[in-house]
Parts: structure tokens; C-alpha cells; sequence
């Protein structure tokens, strides 16, 4: 078993990113046993398909990597790493653009939703992403990827890009990853309207909780966070039609460990005056520690280099015979 997973650095971390991903990496992690290894990486290499400046790409890969830190990935235990540090995503990914289709390609619902209306001007790294992200999971082998529902797509184009490689090379290199999707999908939406997910690109600041957030600015997000005059229902189906109401109880749900069917019979008949600050607590007292580590990590740069450098040989060295034998597959001297 061998659990890869990577996350964009792109700043501006927020709730929705703890619980819908990062907190699902801890877990495999934390859930390893004997000498098995998870990979984690920051994405770099995928973000030049988003215009940042130099500063800003920089930051952004520090800010990312404490995060992760912050909330548990040990770099000792887990390879740490920024893509940019391991050339061996870009070689397999130009080998693999020998093998992926632009058949594949086409149908790939995130292109065509970052596209948008404008897909003559989109930039070719956009299209090609899933290719880098396949080249990102096979060159170590990855059998267990998790990541969003979002990124089912993308797992199942890197099978097919494994598959066709083995079969027209006749060889059984490369392993056919498997995404672990979280059952209960932890999908955190806005606190200011309970339909759209907490994103870092919308522009109201009160409608996220960032990882920066101190207790008060916590506090009174959850204090304004957009609710209706309903008290709380008996069982979860009673949140049916009342997206803010939902959402809610589902974060508390997401961070106690209970069902929404508990949490719902536990505030029963109660307001949202009464259920907001037992929230607002439960919120502060898990991002606390992750913050002040966060912080903490931020002060020294030179350290976090540090840890990315060595996850980055680590890295290396695993990609490395699998990326040889890609080459020599294809007859390509190196
Ligand atoms: P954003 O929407 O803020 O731009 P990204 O698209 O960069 O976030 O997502 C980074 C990771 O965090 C992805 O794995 C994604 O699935 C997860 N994620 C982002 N927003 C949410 C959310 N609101 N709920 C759950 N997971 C989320
Ligand atoms: N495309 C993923 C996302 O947007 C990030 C990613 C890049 C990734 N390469 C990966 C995830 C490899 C898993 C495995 O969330």
C-alpha cells in the first residue's frame, strides 16, 4: 500500500481545506503502520496554470507546507514535498503525453469548468494537468489516492494513461492507483450561503473561516454566519431545504465526530442563539493549536526549506526506477 495525495499551494487556507482534505491525510497517515510511507506534495508545478507572480508562488508553497505541518503530516514519517524539487514529474509526464489521448483529454469536466467560455485562450498547461497529476501518482506507484469527489475523473484518466502504457510497451510497470473518496464527502459551504462551498476566491471574507483566523474573528463568524429562524430539528432529515441550518450542523458534525443525527437530538428545539457560540467553541478549540503551530512554523523559513528538501530526495529516490524503467520501456537512452 503506498497513499500519495497532492494539494495546490494557492494560499488563503480555509476550513473547507482542513476538513475536506488535509484532516483525510493526517488520518491515513496517523493509520500506517510498520515502515509503509505516504507521499504528500504541494502541487507547484499545477499552479503555474493559475497567473501568480514570483513573491507570491514562494509564499504561497511555504504557507502551504506549514499548513500541513500544522495539522499533523509529519515529515518524518510521511514524505514531504514540493513538486518543483522532483523532476521527475515533468520527464514522466512529457513520456506520458506519448501515451494519454486528446480524446481523454477533451472530456475532462474541470478543464472545461476553468476554461470556461474562452477555451482557445486557456493556456496548454490547463489541458494537460491531468496528465502532469498521472505522471504525479505513477511514477511512485501510488495505490491509494485520496482526494475529492472532484478528482474521481482525473483518477480514472491516470489508469487508463497506466493501463495503455503497459499494454502498448508490453510491460506491467506502472500501478493502477485506486482514489479513496471520503464517504460523508466533507464538503464545507459558506457561512454566508449555506448553496456555494467555502472557497478562498470569494471575495466576502465572512463567509470562511481561515486557518489565521484568531478566537474572536472565529467566534464572530459563526455569530453572523447566515442561519434561519427555525430551531433546531429533532433528526437530520428536519434540515432538509435549509442549506445554512445544514451546513452548520454538519461542521459540528465534521469536528466532533458525531452523526448530524446526534448533534441534531442533542440541540433539539433549541435556537441558533444557543447552538452558535457550543460551535464557535468547538471550532476554536481544534483550529487553536493548528494555528499557533502555523504561525510558529511561518517565523523560519530556512526550517521549512529544510524539511522540503529532504522530503524532496526522498521523493526522488522513489521515483527513480520506476521513471528509469519508463524511459528504457520506450527505448529512450538516458
Ligand atoms: P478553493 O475552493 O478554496 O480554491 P481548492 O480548490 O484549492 O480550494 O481545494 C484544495 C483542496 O481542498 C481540495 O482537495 C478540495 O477538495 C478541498 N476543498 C476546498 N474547498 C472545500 C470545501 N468547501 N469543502 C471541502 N473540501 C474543500
Ligand atoms: N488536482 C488536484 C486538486 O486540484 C491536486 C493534485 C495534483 C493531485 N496532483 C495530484 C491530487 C496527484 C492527487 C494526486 O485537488
Amino acid at each position: 500500500m503506498r497513499v500519495l495525495s497532492g494539494i495546490q499551494p494557492t494560499g488563503n487556507l480555509h476550513l473547507g481545506n482542513y476538513l475536506g482534505a488535509i484532516r483525510n491525510w493526517v488520518r491515513m497517515q496517523d493509520e500506517m503502520t510498520g515502515d509503509a510511507q505516504c507521499f504528500f506534495f504541494l502541487a507547484d508545478m499545477h499552479s503555474i496554470t493559475v497567473h501568480e507572480g514570483r513573491e507570491a508562488r514562494i509564499r504561497n508553497v511555504r504557507d502551504m507546507a506549514a499548513a500541513l505541518v500544522a495539522a499533523g503530516i509529519d515529515p518524518d514519517r510521511s514524505v514531504l514535498f514540493n513538486q518543483a524539487r522532483v523532476p521527475a514529474h515533468a520527464e514522466l509526464c512529457w513520456l506520458l503525453n506519448g501515451t494519454a489521448r486528446i480524446g481523454w483529454l477533451n472530456r475532462m469536466t474541470q478543464f472545461k469548468d476553468k476554461a470556461g467560455k474562452d477555451r482557445e485562450g486557456a493556456s496548454v498547461g490547463l489541458f494537460v494537468y491531468p496528465v502532469l497529476q498521472a505522471a504525479d501518482i505513477l511514477a511512485y506507484q501510488a495505490t491509494h489516492v485520496p482526494v475529492g469527489e472532484d478528482q474521481k475523473q482525473h483518477l480514472e484518466l491516470a489508469r487508463d494513461i497506466a493501463a495503455k502504457f503497459n499494454t502498448d510497451f508490453g510491460v506491467d510497470l506502472f500501478t493502477l492507483p485506486d482514489p479513496i473518496i471520503p464517504k460523508e464527502s466533507a464538503r464545507i459551504m459558506s457561512l454566508r450561503d449555506g448553496t456555494a462551498k467555502m472557497s478562498k476566491s470569494d471575495p466576502s471574507d465572512m463567509s470562511r473561516i481561515n486557518l489565521t483566523d484568531d478566537d474572536d474573528a472565529i467566534m464572530a463568524k459563526v455569530r453572523k454566519a447566515k442561519t434561519d429562524p427555525e430551531p433546531l430539528p429533532e433528526t437530520a432529515e428536519g434540515l432538509a431545504g435549509r442549506p445554512e441550518a445544514g451546513n452548520l450542523v454538519g461542521i459540528f458534525a465534521t469536528l466532533s465526530g458525531a452523526t448530524a443525527d446526534a448533534v441534531c437530538a442533542d440541540f433539539a428545539g433549541k435556537g441558533f442563539g444557543a447552538f452558535k457560540p457550543a460551535l464557535g467553541e468547538l471550532l476554536v478549540e481544534t483550529l487553536r493549536p493548528i494555528r499557533e503551530r502555523f504561525l510558529e512554523l511561518r517565523t523560519d523559513d530556512a526550517a521549512l526549506d529544510a524539511i522540503l528538501d529532504k522530503g524532496a530526495a526522498k521523493a526522488a529516490a522513489a521515483a527513480e526506477p520506476t521513471l528509469r524503467a519508463a524511459y528504457d520501456a520506450m527505448g529512450l537512452m538516458r
